[in-house]
C-alpha cells in the first residue's frame, strides 16, 4: 500500500477551456463576439460574402490584400490545376473501409500527401507557398474522389472553367453546378474560411510552431475539427432535421433534449454573444435551395427549431446550423459536412501556419499538478 504525500499543492490556476486567454497575435482574422462581427484581414465577412469568389479570400487570407482581378484569375487557375492527386493516395482512398468517417479517411489522406510532396521539408516561404496550393487543392479533390469511390464513380478531372469551389461540387457530385447552387457553394466556403484562434486553428500553430511540417500541422487540425464540439456539428445538426421530419414536431422534440440536458447542436457558441454574422447568409441559401430542390420543409423545420432554441435558451444558431441544410440541398451526404467544412478551413489553417512560420515562438504552456508527490517507491516484488 502505498500513502500519500502531499508535500505542497500546486496553487497556479488553469483557465478551463483556456476560455479568454490570448495566445497568440494575428492578423488573419477577428472575431467580436460582443457585436458579432467577423473580418479577414480587415474585411467585413459580409462584404467578401456578398462580392468575393473563395479563391480571391484565399488569397487575402494568405498574402493579407485582395488580389487585383489579373492577379485573382491567375491564382484560381493555379488551384484548380492543383487539384492532381498521386495515384497512391487515390488507391489508398479505395482501401478505407466504407464506413468509416471521410474525416478520418481525409486526416490519413493528408497525412498521406506529404510523403508525395516534393516539398514537404522544404521550409523556405516559397516552398511553403507552393506545398499551401497544392495542399488546398487537393483537399478538396480527396473528398470529391472519396464520395465517388463509395459510389462505384468514375473519378472526375477538375473543368478548367470553373474555380475552386464550384469544381468541389462538380468532382464531388458529377454534376455541373447550376448557378443558384455554385453561388450557394462559393458562400459556403467563403464563410468557412477562417475563424481566429478555434480548436483547430489553435492545435495546427501548436504543431507549427515545434516547425513541423504543413502537412503535420494540417493532419492535427482535421483530428480537431472533427469532433461533434467543434466542425462534427453540421452533420449531427442535419441528422436532428432529418429525424424530427415535420414542422409539428419541432417544438416536442427541442423540449426534450433541453429536459433531458442534451444540447442542440449548431447553436451555441464559445465567443459570439450574438448572432454569428455567418448565420444569415447561410439562411439565406438554405432557404432557396430547399425551395428549389422541393424540400421547403426541411428550410421550415430548422427555423422553428432556431426559435424554439432561442425561446428556450436565449441561444443563436452558429455557422453549422443552416449550412447543414445547405449542404443537404447540395446533394452533399451529411457525413461528408464536416468534411467539406475541412475543405475551406484548409485555407484559414494554412494562413495560420504561415503565419507561425513566420514569428515563431515554441507554444507551449503549463498545467497545474494535481497528482501525488514524495510517494515512496516501493521495488516491484514488494507492490500488489
Ligand atoms: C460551441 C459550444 C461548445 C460552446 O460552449 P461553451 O462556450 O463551453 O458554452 P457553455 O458550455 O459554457 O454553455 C453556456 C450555457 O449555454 C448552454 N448551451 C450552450 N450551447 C448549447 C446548445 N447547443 N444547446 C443547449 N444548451 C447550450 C449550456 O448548457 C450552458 O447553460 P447553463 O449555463 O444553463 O448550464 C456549445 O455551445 C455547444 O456545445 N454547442 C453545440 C455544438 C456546436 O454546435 N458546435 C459548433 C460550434 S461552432
Amino acid at each position: 500500500m502505498s500513502t500519500t504525500l502531499n508535500n505542497s499543492r500546486d496553487e497556479r490556476v488553469p483557465v478551463r477551456g483556456l476560455e479568454g486567454v490570448i495566445a497568440a497575435d494575428t492578423s488573419v482574422s477577428y472575431v467580436d463576439g460582443i457585436h458579432g462581427r467577423l473580418l479577414y484581414q480587415g474585411y467585413d465577412i459580409h462584404d467578401l460574402a456578398e462580392h468575393t469568389s473563395f479563391s480571391e479570400v484565399v488569397f487575402l487570407l494568405w498574402r493579407g490584400r485582395l488580389p487585383t482581378r489579373a492577379e485573382r484569375d491567375v491564382f484560381s487557375a493555379e488551384l484548380v490545376a492543383e487539384m492532381r492527386l498521386p495515384s497512391q493516395v487515390v488507391e489508398m482512398l479505395k482501401l478505407t473501409p466504407p464506413n468509416s468517417h471521410p474525416m478520418a479517411v481525409l486526416r490519413t489522406a493528408v497525412s498521406m500527401l506529404a510523403n508525395f510532396d516534393p516539398d514537404v521539408e522544404n521550409m523556405s516561404p516559397e516552398a511553403n507557398w507552393r506545398k499551401a496550393k497544392r495542399l488546398l487543392a487537393q483537399v478538396s479533390t480527396i473528398i470529391a474522389d472519396l464520395h465517388r469511390i463509395r459510389h462505384g464513380q468514375p473519378l472526375l478531372s477538375p473543368d478548367p472553367n470553373f474555380g475552386l469551389s464550384a469544381n468541389f461540387l462538380y468532382m464531388l457530385r458529377g454534376t455541373p453546378p447550376t448557378p443558384l447552387e455554385a453561388e450557394a457553394m462559393r458562400v459556403l466556403m467563403v464563410l468557412h474560411a477562417d475563424h481566429e484562434l478555434n480548436a483547430s486553428t489553435f492545435a495546427a500553430r501548436v504543431i507549427a510552431s515545434t516547425l513541423s511540417d504543413m502537412h503535420s500541422a494540417l493532419a492535427g487540425a482535421l483530428g480537431a475539427l472533427k469532433g461533434p464540439l467543434h466542425g462534427g456539428a453540421n452533420q449531427r445538426v442535419m441528422e436532428m432535421v432529418l429525424d424530427i421530419g415535420n414542422v409539428e414536431m419541432v417544438q416536442s422534440y427541442i423540449a426534450g433534449m433541453l429536459e433531458n440536458k442534451k444540447r442542440i447542436m449548431g447553436f451555441g457558441h464559445r465567443v459570439y454573444r450574438t448572432e454569428d454574422p455567418r448565420s444569415p447568409h447561410l439562411k439565406k441559401f438554405s432557404e432557396l435551395l430547399c425551395k428549389s430542390t422541393g424540400q421547403e420543409h426541411l428550410y421550415e423545420i430548422s427555423r422553428r427549431i432556431e426559435q424554439a432554441v432561442m425561446e428556450a435558451k436565449g441561444i443563436y444558431p452558429n455557422v453549422d446550423f443552416y449550412s447543414a441544410t445547405v449542404q443537404h440541398a447540395l446533394g452533399i451526404p451529411p457525413e461528408y459536412f464536416t468534411a467539406v467544412f475541412a475543405a475551406s478551413r484548409t485555407a484559414g489553417w494554412i494562413a495560420h501556419i504561415m503565419e507561425q512560420y513566420a514569428d515563431n515562438r515554441l507554444i507551449r504552456p503549463t498545467s497545474r499538478y494535481t497528482g501525488d508527490m514524495g510517494l515512496p517507491f516501493v521495488p516491484i516484488d514488494r507492490r500488489g
